[in-house]
């Protein structure tokens, strides 16, 4: 018997003009939480694609218990009890959890009709399996993402899963949401069910896998022990050079006010927010998740309306009443969901950077095709988007490559202050340099970047002050020269859970 439950050898798949994969391997053990590491368009996506009977591969095999298996499509790797999550759910929302974890093999009786009691109690043994208290009866369209993958997961054990896969899970989940997540994948862990976990947080990696595999431009880099590899060695292998300067230093001098908010309030989302943002200044808004800071950005940028208090625009009262205008004024937001909000799929990549800035790129009627194509390039270039040409649809690109067209976008605005609602989500530590170097850029250029962030060191290496939120209430402004991630952390806790 050979010491793993997976193996997949050579695996090769080919997309109309991309090798994704290009002879890679990969083993699991059973009962082993295992990371996949690697840059933003690497192949990990794919891979799992294979491996779940998504993509048939152009080369190699998967053994599966010593036994050579063809993965024809994602039914056969259900019945051998492969499930994935991914990074977009695929669930009914107007169906219950119940409905949903049953789905496709149904509590029959012989009449053939689904046997309800029996399968909601089914279902909450599953739930309570894992610690839940979601109720079986719920539409799943209520429920939050984290509650929906914990659906997923419960879906995936009623179906026998000896192996879980999870695709940059934690993504859209707050720290404590993923926190649960992890103590779920222990437990199942324990229980003998192997899983591979992809994600570009390396605090995911640290605190719950035993190896780390990595991946880079399509190719298998190596399989290491989590605690036999330090961070620098395993970064490098990722990028392929090393990133000595990852937080760089900002130079920019701190100028005029150019946004302030006094008072600003919604009701129901937020009260009495207030803070400054000046030239050359970095400004991050953070806190738990649901502490209301994509609430204020969007209040901000016109999306919804104040009830309460004043935005002044270089010291004048003004009222945002439209994105629209948030826009003219030079305000730019990079909303938190960029897959819904900032991208147009059926697009080129050189047409999805080049469209806030269309004016620029236009002489009378006609358009300037090669100054378009200049801009695309550049940040193709400045911010590693892979993708054959700027002509590749954007839709054909890595979820991170798509973040990195909607973060481009922006920055070819003409705007002076930027929003950033989570800038590095989901974007590869190499990419993740390249994103901060541009803002200190930008700031020296004199521009004012208000940033939400939950990445505590991006928080503090990356901002000159912090806006700490609680429970829709500024909680405190600290210099990030004075702050810790304790005094951070502690400053955005809801109030009843300190001591
Ligand atoms: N359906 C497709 N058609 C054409 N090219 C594709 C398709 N799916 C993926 N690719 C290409 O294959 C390569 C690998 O993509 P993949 O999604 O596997 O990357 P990834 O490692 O998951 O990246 P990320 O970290 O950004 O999610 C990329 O160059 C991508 O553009
Ligand atoms: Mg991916």
């Amino acid at each position: 018997m050979s010491e793993y439950l997976l193996e997949m050898r050579n695996i090769t798949k080919i997309f109309p003009g991309v090798r994704a994969l290009d002879n890679v391997s990969f083993t699991l053990k059973k009962g082993e939480i295992h990371a996949l590491m690697g840059e933003n368009g690497a192949g990990k996506s794919t891979f799992i694609k294979v491996l779940t009977g998504v993509h048939r591969p152009d080369g190699g095999e998967i053994i599966l218990d010593g036994k050579k298996i063809e993965m024809h499509d994602p039914l056969v790797a259900a019945k051998h009890g492969i499930a994935a999550i991914y990074q977009h759910l695929a669930l009914y929302p107007d169906l219950t959890v119940a409905e949903n974890i049953f789905m496709g093999h149904e509590k029959m009786t012989k009449m053939k009709s689904i046997k309800w009691r029996e399968t909601n109690n089914a279902a909450r043994e599953l739930l309570d399996s894992l610690g839940s208290n979601i109720s079986p009866t719920d539409r799943m369209g209520s429920l939050s993402v984290a509650q929906q993958q914990l659906v997923e997961i419960a879906k995936a054990l009623s179906q026998n899963m000896q192996i879980l896969i999870m695709d940059e899970p934690t993504a859209a989940l707050s720290r404590r949401e993923s926190e649960e997540l992890y103590a779920i994948a222990s437990k199942l862990r324990d229980r003998g069910i192997s899983i591979i976990l992809i994600s570009h947080r390396f605090e995911d990696m640290y605190n719950l896998a035993d190896r780390v595999t990595v991946f880079r431009d399509a190719q298998y880099i190596g399989t290491w022990d989590v605690n036999g590899i330090d961070n620098a060695t395993l970064v490098k292998h990722m990028v392929g050079r090393s990133i000595d300067q990852f937080f760089p230093k900002g130079n920019a001098k701190i100028g005029e006010t150019l946004l302030e908010v006094k008072n600003l309030s919604r009701t129901g989302y937020f009260a009495d927010v207030s803070f400054k943002l000046h030239e050359g200044e970095i400004l991050c808004l953070t806190g738990l998740v649901g502490a209301g800071r994509t609430e204020v950005v969007e209040t901000i940028s016109g999306i919804t309306k104040p009830t309460g208090g004043e935005i002044l625009f270089k010291g004048k009262p003004v009222r945002i009443q439209s994105p629209n205008q948030a826009m003219k004024m030079g305000i730019g937001l990079l909303p938190e969901d960029r897959q819904k909000q900032g991208l147009f799929l059926p697009w080129s990549i050189m047409d999805n950077i080049t469209l806030p800035a269309i004016d620029r790129f236009a002489s009378g009627i006609f358009r300037s095709g090669k100054r378009e194509r200049a801009e695309g390039e550049k940040y193709k270039d400045a911010l590693r988007i892979r993708a054959t040409s700027v002509d590749d649809t954007a839709s054909s690109l890595s979820g991170g490559n798509q973040q990195k067209v909607v973060v481009s976008k922006l920055l070819s605005g003409s705007n002076r202050i930027l929003i950033l609602d989570e800038p590095t989500k989901g974007v590869d530590v190499g990419s993740k340099a390249q994103i901060y170097e541009i803002m200190r850029n930008l700031t020296e250029q004199g521009f004012g970047i208000l940033m939400i962030s939950s990445e505590l060191p991006e928080v503090i290496n990356m901002s000159d002050n912090i806006v700490v939120m609680r429970e829709g209430r500024v909680s405190t402004i600290i210099p990030a020269s004075e702050a810790t991630q304790e005094s951070v952390l502690s400053a955005g806790m809801p109030l009843e859970k300190q001591a």
